[in-house]
């Protein structure tokens, strides 16, 4: 079993706005290319890569057309044959993103499917109309209404737990299973070192799919969250990556330190990682744009129930951005404290136990977009949403809340330089998504040789990470009720590293867990390590012991 991952960083892409590297406003596996040096400078150790796979883009890349090829609009397979090998030539491993929980409508399965041509008849989930043209049952799709749609050509209703065109595959059927193990080893063939496995945990659905009358907004979350077949399913899978030196990271909403053990500890493992999303819920109530104000408990409580839940017994993952979140200086930092909270932030997860992953543009202090009208903001789930939260919100409250909640403020191209289009295509080429209008003071141009950088920051951090202290070092947190500051501590072998974190813009006093007398700085984002800490502020103090 693999176990390289323990000490390493991941840069995740989300190709499609990442860089421009053929001038037609979409990023593409020759833009990455051009911007290997950078990613490897920054000190990560691998790439994590959203869906390349062709897709007719209902959900960019996560409704995959076929599993064995490149979209075109990224390139071709050898384009991402000589990139695999770029990448490894430097050292560094890719990680695929694995999405069978369901396929796109388009996919030459659901086709075959919905005409009842054998093999394909039962790939799917099919129902037969309740009484008087009823849904199977009562299940609400995260995406676009309910969970079931009609199909004529079959006569039955299909089940999507995201978008209409996004059927979710039958994994009960041994045959849909077969096919992942084929997709796997395809890719691994190839050489990827691992897969990101898209919400793996809602692959088996509960027997007889019932109706649920709890969870309204989201009816059937809790009978196809860890179902009752997904360890033996994940099983059937990892026997596949065992065959390599492989590692999996399952995307895993609803997940707890305690059900994950069950997954990735022990001789039960069938999973290296998990991303859950515990501590992503600090300023909404479980989705995104349900918005609540900013708790700093909310963020620090998961974080640290993890750190201690998986001591010794798994290993966690660390992210605060992905594709499918807002911008987090935007969330749980502060956009007027940008450059002061970014580092904070940085410093406050990257120096937690766990393999990190940080998202495109992150290191560069990326904000959420803030434009007119929602129709600016593409995206399948936000356009729903905002439809289903103004019937009982009204038309102001329901466009605010998506627009700061919605994953389109993450989507934006990455901004490279103060020039037209943010050096993110050429000059003159419209970008296929609008970039923030905010690229002239937020680019990596601007930061790459300023050592105040945010960007040098996370290279600093990340260069850090690969300390011993960091992989095996104890964890206590202190003042676990404070409102304002997040401290904990990290020992390995006689050396202490403390890191104090404050999420407000008033001055805050500490109080020393223990003396600091001689204490080293070690990392912060203001001059000095003494008095009250300022706006934002983070202080790393480094202590050692004389052995
Ligand atoms: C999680 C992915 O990260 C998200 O982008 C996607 O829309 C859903 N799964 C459905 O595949």
């Amino acid at each position: 079993m693999a176990e390289w991952y323990k000490d390493m960083s991941f840069y995740h892409i989300w190709p499609r706005s990442f860089k421009d590297g053929n001038g037609d406003g979409i990023g593409d596996l020759a833009g990455v290319m051009e911007k290997l040096d950078y990613i490897q400078r920054l000190g990560v150790d691998g790439i994590w890569f959203s869906p390349l796979y062709p897709s007719p883009n209902a959900d960019y890349g996560y409704d995959v057309a076929d599993y064995r090829d490149i979209h075109p609009d990224f390139g071709t397979l050898a384009e991402f044959r000589a990139l695999l090998d770029e990448v490894h030539r430097r050292g560094m491993k890719l990680l695929m993103d694995l999405v069978v929980n369901h396929t796109s409508d388009e996919h030459p399965w659901f086709q075959a499917s919905r005409r009842r041509q054998e093999p394909y008849t039962d790939y799917y989930i099919w129902r037969p109309a309740g009484k008087r043209g009823k849904h199977p049952n009562n299940w609400d799709s995260l995406f676009e209404g309910k969970a079931w749609e009609w199909d004529e050509l079959r006569g039955e209703y299909y089940l999507h737990l995201f978008a209409k065109k996004q059927p979710d595959l039958n994994m009960d059927n041994p045959a849909v299973r077969k096919e992942v193990e084929n997709i796997l080893r395809f890719w691994l063939e190839k050489g990827v070192d691992g897969f990101r496995e898209d919400v793996i945990t809602f692959i088996s659905k509960t027997d007889g799919l019932p109706d649920d009358r709890l969870m309204p907004a989201v009816r059937g979350l809790r009978f196809y969250s860890n179902g009752p077949r997904l360890h033996a399913y994940l099983k059937q899978f990892r026997a596949v990556t065992d065959g390599y030196d492989c590692m999996t990271v399952g995307e895993a909403p609803r997940m707890t330190p305690r059900k994950a053990l069950a997954f990735i500890g022990g001789k039960n493992r069938v999973l290296d990682l998990f991303i859950h999303f515990e501590h992503m819920a600090a300023d909404c109530f479980m989705v995104d744009y349900l918005r609540r104000p900013f708790s700093l408990r909310k963020l620090k409580g998961p974080l640290s129930r993890w750190q201690r839940g998986l001591r010794d017994k798994g290993w966690n993952v660390l992210y605060l951005e992905n594709h499918d979140h807002p911008r987090v200086i935007s969330r749980y930092g502060s956009e007027k404290y940008r450059v002061e909270s970014g580092k904070m932030l940085a410093a406050m997860y990257l120096l937690l136990q766990g393999t990190a992953f940080v998202y495109q543009g992150q290191e560069l202090g990326m904000t959420n977009l803030h434009l007119p009208a929602i129709e600016d903001y593409p995206d399948v789930s936000a356009r729903h949403n905002y439809l289903r939260l103004k019937a009982f919100l009204g038309e102001k409250r329901a466009a605010r809340w998506i627009k700061e909640g919605t994953r389109v403020n993450a989507r934006t191209p990455v901004q490279w330089t103060e020039g037209e289009n943010a050096g993110f295509c050429p000059p003159g080429v419209e970008p296929w998504l609008t970039v923030n209008p905010n690229y002239r003071e937020i680019n990596a141009a601007d930061q790459e040789n300023d050592p105040d950088s945010l960007l040098n920051f996370y290279r600093s951090l990340l260069r850090f990470r690969k300390e011993p202290v960091i992989r095996y070092g104890s964890f206590i947190e202190y003042c676990p009720e404070d409102r304002q500051l997040y401290v904990y501590d990290r020992a390995y072998r006689g050396e202490r590293i403390l890191v104090v974190c404050s999420f407000t813009e008033q001055q805050v006093t500490f109080r020393e867990p223990y003396s600091l007398k001689d204490a080293e700085k070690l990392f912060g984002n203001y001059p000095g390590l003494t008095g009250a800490l300022r706006p934002y502020e983070v202080r790393v103090y480094r202590l050692r012991k004389e052995q």
